[in-house]
């Protein structure tokens, strides 16, 4: 244990990109967040795509998700924490795996910690991390933390159960390396509350191609820093219209 002092476990959203079952990608992220709940306490929502991936291509608009992948889009948006894993497909996430996130509200995981991991079937790809998984949650302005797990088939017994030292050695540094950033998440406020509505109005409104309109904060908007930001901004924005 480290020197965690959690009022509550860590919130912790766990997604699967893996669209077999069983699934290697499946067994990595399950590693990783039992690395991970030896570490610290936390609870876990498990987004698994080998239960849910058929019941999301049809669906353009959120609303038109079965309840059960609305809940999970709400989960992925509250959470204080993400573990994210994907095969690899044609040398990046699955389509799948990107459709599901073309559905979070794109302010919701602004400062939430993201590991990144991936599974693939050559080694060559292994920067799939890198070029494909860290721009996406870049994009919405999540932290991506600094060391991800990539594996490859080789990595996993005719089973599926991680037989590799040298992945198991990965995880532990990569969690390891997760935990001094996610002593802070919890202290990002209560985001459970703080992006409820934005994911009742996603729920709604929000299709593949439309945006629903963003409040001048965003919504982890107890982030001192964040706040800080956005009021230096807005600052600057009065002191250019002055000059002009
Ligand atoms: C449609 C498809 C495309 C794939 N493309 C790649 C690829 O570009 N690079 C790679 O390393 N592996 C590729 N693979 C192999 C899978 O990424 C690999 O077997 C992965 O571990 C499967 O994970 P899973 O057991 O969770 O499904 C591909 C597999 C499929 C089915």
């Amino acid at each position: 244990m480290t020197s965690f002092n959690l009022q509550k476990p860590l919130n912790i959203v766990a997604v699967s990109g893996g669209l077999n079952h069983p699934s290697k990608t499946e067994a990595l992220v399950q590693e990783i967040v039992y690395e991970l709940g030896e570490a610290i306490p936390i609870q876990v929502h498990f987004i698994k795509f080998s239960e849910i991936g058929h019941l999301l291509g049809g669906a353009i608009y959120r609303h038109q998700l079965p309840q059960r992948v609305q809940d999970d889009l709400a989960a992925v948006e509250a959470a204080d924490a993400i573990i994210v894993g994907t095969p690899v497909y044609r040398a990046s996430f699955t389509g799948l795996f990107k459709h599901f996130f073309d559905f979070v509200e794109q302010t919701a995981l602004v400062d939430v910690p993201v590991l990144l991991a991936a599974s693939g079937g050559s080694e060559r790809h292994a920067l799939v991390l890198e070029h494909q998984l860290r721009p996406l949650f870049s994009f919405f302005q999540a932290q991506t933390l600094p060391i991800g797990v990539y594996a490859t088939d080789q990595d996993f017994t005719p089973e599926y159960t991680i037989h590799s030292e040298s992945l198991r050695d990965r995880i532990t540094l990569a969690v390891a390396r997760a935990l001094p950033i996610l002593e802070w998440a919890p202290a990002k406020g209560k985001r459970a509350e703080v992006v409820k509505e934005k994911t009742q109005q996603a729920n709604q409104h929000l299709g593949i191609n439309k945006q629903i309109e963003q409040a001048a904060v965003l919504p982890s908007a107890a982030v001192p820093n964040l706040d800080a930001a956005e009021s230096r901004l807005h600052h600057k924005k009065i002191a250019k219209t002055h000059v002009a």
